[in-house]
């Protein structure tokens, strides 16, 4: 069974109720929960934090053993070389997500200091861009 690691950064535990019309209605706990039903034959773990170096822990921790690991960064895939780092430093591959399409926002959401060291990005398809990445992973 593949295991993949999904990995949500700042202020996306406020899914649900921040910025409903960018972000829409739905708490992560509930999309995952969604998200496992899908895919019965993966294992899917979730971990969430506001914290900069906690991300890199995370990807410290699974990044040597796991399958795959989804990162959505949030407002940290703008500004963080550290994580850019981390994503170099291990060996399991990386699918950078964003909920919202950043291109069609302001302009210092378009750049990305994570998407070179990542395997690839989905952008903007909501929610499902989780699932579109997970997706990716079982492909590999
Ligand atoms: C986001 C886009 C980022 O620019 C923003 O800071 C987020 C969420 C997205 O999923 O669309 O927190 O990563």
């Amino acid at each position: 069974m593949k295991r993949i690691q999904i990995i949500n950064g700042p202020n996306l535990n406020l899914l649900g109720k921040r910025e409903p019309t960018v972000y829409g209605n739905q708490t992560f706990e509930d999309y995952f929960q969604e998200l496992k039903q899908l895919f019965p034959n993966a294992q899917l773990d979730y971990f969430q934090s506001n914290t900069e170096g906690a991300l890199i822990d995370k990807l410290h921790e699974t990044g040597f053993t796991y399958d795959g690991i989804v990162l959505n960064a949030g407002a940290y895939t703008h500004t963080s070389i550290a994580i850019a780092d981390a994503i170099r430093s291990i060996t399991v591959p990386v699918i950078e997500v964003h909920i919202s399409n950043v291109f069609k926002r302001e302009d210092y959401r378009h750049h990305s200091y994570l998407s070179e060291a990542c395997k690839g990005c989905i952008v903007g398809f909501g929610m499902d861009s989780y699932r579109l990445a997970v997706d990716s992973i079982l492909h590999f």
